[in-house]
């Protein structure tokens, strides 16, 4: 049952230092832009309306699923005490990028289109959004070999995020191509960091069934990886829909 309670996330985060750079050390902070943690929160909650049209719902479960990844996107060390990270299935870090497996409704793809909208001119942060299915789609179009050979080489960019992976159907243009497969294990090799979500694939909503399922779908060799490539984060609560 969706709950009513609702805690301002703006003061919460507030209550945490306020420099979020201090304590980094001096090459760190060279060729970065410095983010104060309470202005890229008013930020998000701005931008959010303004894409979405409405005000964004503040309760303790979707608290606790931005603030993984504000503590992440800013490099907090508070990012390592989060509830919603599993640190039991892969040991979390900075270098590894995310993937957030979750129930539907829980904002994981409207989040995103807010960041990549707030870090579009922010160097480090900057990310492309895609979705697995778009990309499928993109591949079943292209009519050369060339043009495939350079979709796979654009998503060899610095970083990506891939929204709903397992979601796409296999692609089918002269043979079958799973290409997010393919793009994953691209990246994984060129050591890009990649975003991405996926739904919960089991009714108990268990994590680490759905990382086999994707393993599954996606093969071993990608399965392996996933534990290298991505922080585990598991987004809760009830959907907004
Ligand atoms: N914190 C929130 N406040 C208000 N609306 C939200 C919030 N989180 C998600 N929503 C809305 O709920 C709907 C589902 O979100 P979505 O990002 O599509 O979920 P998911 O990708 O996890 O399935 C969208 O209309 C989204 O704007
Ligand atoms: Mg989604």
């Amino acid at each position: 049952m969706r709950t009513n309670k609702t805690r301002d996330i703006g003061s919460l985060l507030s209550y945490f230092p306020k420099s979020i750079h201090n304590t980094q050390p001096q090459n760190v902070m060279q060729n970065r832009t410095v983010i104060d943690r309470r202005h890229l929160w008013n930020i998000f909650e701005k931008t959010f309306y303004k894409i979405h049209g409405k005000k964004l719902k503040q309760n303790p479960d979707a608290i606790n699923n931005l603030k993984v990844l504000f503590y992440y996107f800013l490099q907090e060390d508070e990012f390592f005490k989060c509830e919603n990270l599993r640190n039991d299935i892969s040991k979390p870090s900075f270098q590894k990028g995310l993937l957030i497996i979750g129930g539907f409704g829980l904002g994981k793809t409207d989040y995103f289109k807010v960041f990549e909208i707030i870090f579009q001119r922010i160097n480090h942060l900057r990310f492309k959004y895609y979705t697995s299915k778009k990309l499928v789609t993109d591949y079943e179009k292209c009519q050369t070999p060339f043009d495939k050979d350079s979709l796979f080489r654009d998503a060899e960019r610095k970083l990506m995020f891939i929204d709903d992976i397992n979601s796409e159907r296999e692609a089918s243009n002269y043979g079958k191509v799973d290409v997010i497969e393919e793009i994953l294990y691209r990246r994984y090799d060129n050591r890009l960091k990649t975003y991405t979500t996926c739904n919960y694939t089991t009714r108990d909503n268990c994590a680490k069934q759905t990382l086999e399922d994707l393993g599954k779908r996606y093969g071993g060799r990608i399965y392996d990886r996933f534990f290298e490539m991505f922080n585990i984060i598991e987004f809760k609560g009830t959907s907004f829909r």
